[in-house]
């Protein structure tokens, strides 16, 4: 398996709008990030991935993209960008950008000329279509923010395609014009320095030429892994990303692992690894809302899947939570205050001790856990309003049966801003900030957890150690044990005479354990709790994880 840097980084990925806000207006900025770099570079990490900081409306923060070479205003200008990239890279930390290209905003040049009339040369950027009739879009899809796929537009009398709001309108990818303009713009990018992208619903981007109906209004069989996909995708490859030092991550919804074997293969010349969402979805009681957390064995053979199935064949990228995610220790662990800071270091061993390359997302190094939401006017968060607004208030569902899915899983619970301190607004900002701040921020926060030693914060920093010492973190292959406990995931891991073995206990009681005789007595790289590991027979606490290793 080839060696590369991106195999063997930590990435932690940065959500601006909530990070650290320098001036005041309540909502994060390029600055605010700037003045962080140093506690980045303490933790350990080697790259951050940025969510989008392209001039944009907000209608979905950032993702709805208005001008692809410009800053949002609220975020600061191209100065401060620049500063921030070369701030970063003096500490050695990288910078992968987002790449929202399956759509643009309804506000960016080309759309607002597309819609102008039928002959205009921006028409074909995107994607009209006829309704049925004056009443009736062109079918059945609904958009993953509610409601149907298509928007009517006046203008011309015709609809257009949005797989997510009607602000977001889709690109047409089989317009070379499009994909010219595309490379071009990740071009220019890449020739400022930069270090790679993450590419939104990349999966997204090729659609059938036939869109009948789909079942329920379902557009994934003719939108998500279309026909022109990989053919885009290496053209891209080969017109772009190939020509720099850069490091790419696909956001691949609804991916399998003979997919993403294409997608990110080791010679596949398209990207160098994919988010896969098995692992994050599919728990969904009412569409993806639910208050359940996923069976542990199911959770173990999802995640055991993608580690054999890509072994030497393609990479993995690791991650329990990001800015579409409610927060990890409240989702897989125990966010009550007992179990919270055990449970989260425990995800944090299960997860990077995995092949693949983790991703930290902002917080989850601190604990940080869901917020407590009192009434649906505390979201912010286009998709969580437009989902209440269609399970509840149109009467599907009665607010007593929605309340615990929603606040469960909505987006905004990871939104909410970094908890620096225990001042006002959390040291996030001196004004009011855009999301409320969890209340909880007087307990958990950086500087908190900065200087207790034993924090889960210090313990994230272990795991990013261990792993630049050893490779068998990296490169060793993957055996899961005890498949179908529902209490305990435990693996190996082997690289040549090198052996791992990773125990985590996903359950708030103890249970015993018996330790392979080949691990008895070996080293202990690291633990979340204090217990002994040089007998066979033995009592693990709730949540307890430890990694034992032998050469
Ligand atoms: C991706 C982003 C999400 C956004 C959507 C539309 O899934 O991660 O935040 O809403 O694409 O761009």
């Amino acid at each position: 398996m080839n060696r590369t840097w991106w195999k063997e980084a930590v990435i932690y990925q940065i959500y601006p709008r909530s990070f650290m806000d320098s001036d005041g207006d309540g909502i994060g900025d390029l600055q605010g990030i700037i003045s962080r770099l140093d506690y980045l570079k303490y933790l350990g990490i080697d790259i951050i991935w940025l969510s989008p900081i392209y001039k944009s409306p907000n209608d979905d923060n950032g993702y709805d993209i208005s001008d692809y070479q410009d800053i949002m205003d609220e975020f600061g200008t191209m100065e401060d960008f620049d500063e921030l990239l070369k701030a970063a890279h003096e500490r050695d930390i990288k910078i992968v950008m987002d790449l929202v290209v399956n759509h643009t905003s309804d506000e960016h040049q080309w759309f607002v000329e597309s819609r102008k009339s039928k002959n205009n040369a921006y028409r074909d950027y995107y994607i009209w279509r006829e309704g049925k009739d004056a009443q009736t879009p062109p079918n059945n899809w609904g958009s993953c923010f509610g409601g149907s796929a298509w928007q009517y537009d006046e203008m011309t009398d015709m609809y257009y395609l949005h797989l997510f709001s009607k602000k977001q309108p889709d690109l047409n990818w089989d317009n070379p014009k499009v994909r010219k303009e595309v490379f071009d713009m990740m071009t220019w990018w890449c020739d400022k320095g930069i270090d790679g992208f993450r590419m939104d619903v990349i999966s997204m981007i090729s659609k059938t030429k036939e869109m009948p109906d789909g079942k329920d209004g379902d557009f994934s069989p003719y939108c998500i892994h279309g026909p022109n996909v990989h053919k885009y995708l290496q053209e891209m490859n080969e017109k772009v990303l190939s020509r720099y030092n850069i490091m790419t991550v696909g956001e691949t919804a609804g991916v399998t692992t003979e997919q993403a074997q294409q997608y990110a293969g080791e010679d596949t010349h398209e990207l160098n690894m994919v988010f896969q969402f098995e692992h994050v979805e599919g728990d969904g009681k009412y569409g993806k809302w639910t208050d359940k957390k996923i069976p542990l064995v199911t959770l173990k053979q999802i995640l055991s899947r993608w580690q054999t199935e890509l072994y030497q064949k393609a990479w993995n990228s690791l991650f329990w939570d990001n800015h579409d995610q409610p927060r990890a220790v409240s989702r897989f662990g125990d966010d009550r205050p007992m179990y919270r800071e055990v449970s989260a270091k425990m995800l944090a061993t299960c997860l990077h001790m995995l092949q693949g390359t983790p991703y930290i997302y902002q917080g989850e190094e601190l604990g940080m856990t869901n917020y407590p939401f009192e009434s649906p006017n505390d979201f912010r968060d286009i998709e969580s309003i437009n989902a209440y607004r269609e399970w509840c208030s149109e009467g599907r569902l009665s607010h007593e049966e929605f309340w615990p899915c929603i606040t469960f899983k909505s987006r905004d619970n990871a939104r909410t801003p970094i908890q620096w301190d225990d001042s006002p607004q959390a040291g996030f900002t001196v004004g009011t900030p855009w999301i409320a701040v969890n209340p909880n921020y007087t307990e958990i926060n950086a500087k908190v957890e900065t200087a207790n030693m034993d924090s889960v914060f210090h313990y994230y920093k272990k795991l990013i150690k261990l792993r630049k010492e050893n490779p068998i973190i990296v490169y060793g292959k993957y055996e899961a044990l005890m498949e179908d406990s529902e209490e305990l995931f435990v693996y190996t891991r082997t690289l040549d005479s090198e052996k791992l073995l990773v125990v985590c206990s996903f359950c708030d009681h103890e249970t015993n354990f018996t330790i392979p005789a080949e691990f008895v007595g070996t080293v202990c790289l690291i633990s979340n709790v204090q217990n002994a590991y040089d007998k066979a027979e033995m009592t693990l606490k709730p949540y307890e994880a430890f990694v034992l290793y032998y050469k």
